[in-house]
């Protein structure tokens, strides 16, 4: 197997090499992120909003996410293939296991990424135990947008702060092996980033952290309506799609992205 693997991109943050991510949701995109050096393609469950133009992400089924996540890992050669399980297909732990069974046989996933802390501390468990790479999102979840009263940072006051750096040591000792921190202050994410030995991928998350990912539909600025502060439009800086991407990377790994302009 040629692609990145989870030693790889650990090996990568021991080194201090920042990491790229991208979501992707089809086959001619994956190429595209491929070819450019992006080293995660996460097929991300935003494919409700931006692929199938719905209010959150809430509705996306199983199927759904394997029928993208094949489509990207056909159209891929490198990348390490992430892919979030959506909501409520890891409602239990035994639940948790047969979708992420679906996800790796079924879509090509290498990892899958669960959102959430200490509640999913023994289905992160029994996953790592399986031999299933977990990716843990921690901060802003947009699964949990009505329990979270709407997309807001994540972490802000003290109390937020210290449960999300237990739940990273909770989460990194349950055996995940990535995590993935949204929309939370860039001292936070910094800390976090320090405390655990797995690489940290953040979005609006500040520059501090392993790796960074963003919505591709958001960096190429197609995303309907009003995109988030944290993102930035990478195709009005070159007009051409493969020139945008190669341009993230080449900002994510020279640490020009994110800017404090993008960041908590
Ligand atoms: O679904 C997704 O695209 C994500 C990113 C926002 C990190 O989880």
């Amino acid at each position: 197997m040629n692609r990145i693997t989870t030693t790889r991109l650990k090996k990568m943050k021991q080194g201090g090499e920042k990491i790229a991510c991208l979501t992707a949701y089809d086959a001619s995109f994956a190429h595209i992120l491929d070819a450019a050096g992006v080293e995660i393609l996460l097929v991300g469950d935003s494919l409700g909003m931006v692929i199938q133009g719905q209010e959150t992400t809430l509705p996306v089924s199983l199927d759904e996410m394997i029928y993208h996540a094949r489509a990207v890992r056909t159209g891929s050669e490198k990348a390490l293939l992430m892919v979030d399980m959506p909501f409520m297909a890891d409602a239990t732990p035994e639940q948790a296991m047969h979708s992420a069974g679906r996800l790796m046989k079924e879509g090509g996933a290498q990892m899958v990424k669960l959102e959430g802390g200490s509640v999913l501390l023994e289905t992160v468990q029994a996953l790592a135990a399986r031999g299933i790479p977990v990716c843990s999102h921690l901060g802003l979840l947009p699964q949990s947008v009505h329990k979270q009263g709407g997309y807001r940072v994540q972490g802000r006051d003290e109390a937020g702060a210290l449960d999300m750096i237990s739940d990273a040591s909770a989460m990194q000792a349950a055996g995940a092996d990535m995590l993935l921190l949204e929309c939370v202050p860039a001292t936070l994410a910094a800390e976090i980033t320090r405390a655990v030995e797995i690489p940290v991928i953040g979005i609006g998350a500040g520059p501090d952290v392993d790796a960074q990912v963003l919505v591709l539909y958001d960096m190429l600025g197609i995303t309907p309506g009003k995109r988030p502060s944290f993102s930035h439009d990478f195709l009005a800086d070159s007009g051409d799609i493969s020139a945008a991407v190669a341009a993230y990377v080449q900002a994510v790994k020279g640490g020009s992205f994110p800017s404090s302009a993008h960041s908590f």
